[in-house]
């Protein structure tokens, strides 16, 4: 009979599982936290340019949200973007309550119609964040973490889940939230820790969870050549400037970043310039360029897209129900349908938040586990992605997508992969991040989203 030493598992320790940890444990809960590496392994540890929210003088929520759907390219789901934009503000202030020490001055991103995003030194926002919210979880009796624990498989017994499967062993709990992050360091150019390749969406699938919108993958702009090192977008926001191999400028450096990372691609080698840009409001990054080897002051840096936030991933509500009971998700392994098919930036840490929060309340009402159930079978091995794997996928689920390449990627062993491609090859347009050179233009039979369920077909559905 399990002993659920736990009434909430939250798996990984991002800004997502941290939030619905706090949330839960306030409440009274017993939580355990697991993760597969250690806290700079989230994507939320790096996250720079800040947290969107309408906390600005000149600012509303109903701005926000046209922002937000004007980005999202007539696919964001309204009334997750009501939710998101209207309970944003009171996520951000209560951050600034815990005593996160946000810069002053708000920053402007690309897509914004205003000065809309809290941020810590100018690019340290996501360390300051979840340090942050690493220590206040660290300190509470009712929360446990276990690192270097990687989830496996989920638990399910009846179609309930019950919990997740290690390589120590299963661990049961009333409900579950995968907080697990994204996929972006599938593709060989990513600016995601090494180990961001998708396992929420992974085991989520296995056990029969819908997933949706997985032929969205964002690719940041400014990403220094050859390396991980995001220059945040908010430098844009500055003043700093694209320029080509004639040193001119092409596009809008605050369009959107989907308009603009292919408008990078199209011209090949790009730098961005930062010597009118008053570098001391970010001091941690500026460090980081001169450390490889580039002076910010004298020199335009060189950079180029890489893959950067999931749009898509496990199928969930409002409080972050999946379809399997039990089962919640948060965070950038979510598809609550609030990106559409381009997320604005800083909407994400945002979302982690919101959803992070409102998943843990809900789940705190699930019933207790059955008494006697089924034990879990051995778990499958762990999830790995070779450099020929992230190479493949980046070639051929890059930016701008040949049909020929994706349906070679749908015949991937990958489960994640293969899942990108079949999603691109449905999806026989161009919106927002998913680009394809056969159907260059957004076509309205295609303003849905697509959904799969294990065994079923693709479908494409409409969330209001
Ligand atoms: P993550 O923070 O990625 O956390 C995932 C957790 O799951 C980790 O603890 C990981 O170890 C764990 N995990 C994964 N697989 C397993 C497994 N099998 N078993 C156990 N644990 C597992 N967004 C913004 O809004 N503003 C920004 O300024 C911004 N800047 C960014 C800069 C960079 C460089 C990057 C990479 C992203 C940035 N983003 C930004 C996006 C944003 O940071 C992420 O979308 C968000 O932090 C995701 O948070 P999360 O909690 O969902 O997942
Ligand atoms: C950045 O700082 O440019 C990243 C912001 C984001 O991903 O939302």
């Amino acid at each position: 009979m399990p002993d659920p030493a736990c009434d909430l598992l939250v798996v990984g320790a991002g800004a997502a599982g941290l939030t619905a940890a706090l949330t839960a444990a306030e409440q009274g809960a017993r939580v355990l936290i697991l993760t597969k590496g250690h806290a700079p392994d989230s994507s939320s540890w790096h996250a720079q340019g800040g947290i969107a929210g309408a906390v600005g003088d000149d600012d509303t929520a109903a701005l926000h949200a046209v922002d937000t759907e004007r980005a999202g390219r007539e696919l964001c789901r309204p009334s997750a973007v009501k939710v998101l934009t209207e309970e944003g503000p009171e996520r951000v202030r209560e951050l600034i309550a815990m005593g996160v020490p946000f810069d002053p001055e708000l920053s402007l991103e690309g897509g914004h119609s205003r000065r809309r995003v809290s941020s810590v030194e100018g690019a340290a926002t996501g360390w300051a964040v979840t340090s942050l919210l690493g220590r206040m979880a660290a300190r509470m009796d009712q929360i446990s973490t276990r690192e270097a624990t990687n989830a496996l498989a989920l638990w399910t017994d009846g179609g309930r889940c019950l919990g997740v499967v290690t390589p120590d062993g299963p661990i049961a709990a009333r409900a579950t939230i995968l907080a697990m992050g994204g996929a972006a360091a599938l593709w060989a150019r990513s600016t995601n820790p090494e180990g961001q390749i998708g396992d929420g969406i992974a085991i989520a699938f296995a056990a029969g969870a819908a997933v949706a919108d997985l032929e969205f993958m964002q690719f940041h702009p400014t990403v220094l050549a050859g390396s991980r090192l995001l220059l945040t977008e908010a430098l844009r926001g500055d003043g700093a400037t694209l320029l080509d191999d004639k040193g001119e400028r092409f596009v809008d450096e605050l369009a959107p970043r989907d308009e603009v990372a292919r408008a990078m691609v199209r011209k090949g080698r790009v730098w961005l310039d930062l010597r009118q840009v008053d570098r001391a409001r970010f001091p941690g990054l500026m460090i980081e360029i001169e450390k490889a080897g580039f002076d910010p002051a004298t020199q335009p840096i060189p950079v180029s897209p890489a893959a950067h936030y999931t749009i898509g991933g496990v199928v969930t509500d409002l409080v972050g129900r999946t379809d399997i009971p039990g089962l919640f998700a948060a965070g950038e392994t979510a598809a609550t349908g609030v990106h559409g098919a381009n997320r604005l930036a800083s909407n994400s840490l945002l979302e982690c938040l919101v959803f992070g929060r409102r998943a843990a309340l809900a789940a705190l009402d699930e019933p207790a586990i059955p008494t006697r159930p089924e034990m879990p079978l051995a778990p499958p091995p762990e999830r790995r992605a070779s450099q020929e794997l992230r190479d493949q996928v980046w070639r051929e689920a890059g930016v701008m997508r040949d049909p020929a390449d994706l349906a070679h990627l749908a015949l991937s062993q990958d489960v994640v992969a293969q899942l990108v491609a079949r999603f691109a090859v449905a999806r026989w347009e161009s919106r927002g991040v998913h680009y394809r050179i056969d159907a260059p233009t957004t076509d309205p039979a295609f303003e849905g989203h697509f959904v799969l369920r294990p065994g079923q077909e693709l479908t494409l559905e409409r969330w209001s």
